[in-house]
């Protein structure tokens, strides 16, 4: 069937099929603030699909395949059921027509700062238009991650900061060993 066919063919859901939900990001590392938003979203939906996006616009830390595994890995460590619930995946094109694709009933992502809001202003109004019949849902970031973010993370990490608090011991060594790779071959 042509891609486009397929998605007029929206999964609708019956009242039996699980509600999806799907939290696209960049996940570049994947940060405290972004495991609380997956723990506190599978309340919210019966499963939940983090795409892991190709983001041509910015120069990524990790592969696509890296992040995706790193993101995996976290969501294991969880391990209070949430596996069960949760499935990471590459996401590849347009938001929306990936989320027809799916059956997500809704696009979850989390609000950290009133600066996220211009810009989760836009993208929403646009996703609406796209898809009016799939719902943003946006968690507000918990009290303690309301200020991290992957691109600072990256910052405090290049320049030699402390990143522990920020990214799980996981994410943090990893993050480190990718700086000093980078480092290496930049002497
Ligand atoms: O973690 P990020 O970088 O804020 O996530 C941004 C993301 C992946 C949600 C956004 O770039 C996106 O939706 N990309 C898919 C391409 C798309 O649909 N772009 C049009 C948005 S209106």
């Amino acid at each position: 069937m042509a891609a486009t066919a397929a998605r007029k063919k929206h999964r609708k859901a019956t009242p039996n099929s699980p509600r999806v939900g799907l939290y696209p990001g960049s996940f570049d590392p994947p940060t405290n603030g972004h495991l609380d938003i997956i723990r506190r979203a599978t309340r919210v939906v019966n499963k939940l699909i983090v795409g892991v996006a190709i983001n041509p616009g910015k120069d990524a830390m990790f592969t696509l395949q890296e992040r995706i595994k790193i993101v995996e890995d976290e969501v294991r460590s969880i391990n209070n059921g949430l596996a069960a619930k949760v499935e990471v995946r590459s996401l590849e094109g347009l938001l929306m027509h990936y989320a027809r694709d799916v059956g997500a009933a809704c696009i979850i992502r989390g609000l950290r700062a009133v600066t996220d809001f211009d810009y989760e202003f836009q993208m929403t109004g646009m996703n609406a238009r796209i898809a009016p019949e799939i719902e943003t849902v946006f968690l507000m970031a918990s009290e303690n991650h309301q200020f991290i973010s992957s691109r600072l993370v990256k910052e405090v990490g290049i320049l030699g900061g402390d990143i522990d608090s920020f990214v799980s011991p996981r994410v943090a060594r990893l993050l480190k060993k990718r700086i000093a790779e980078r480092k290496a071959v930049k002497r």
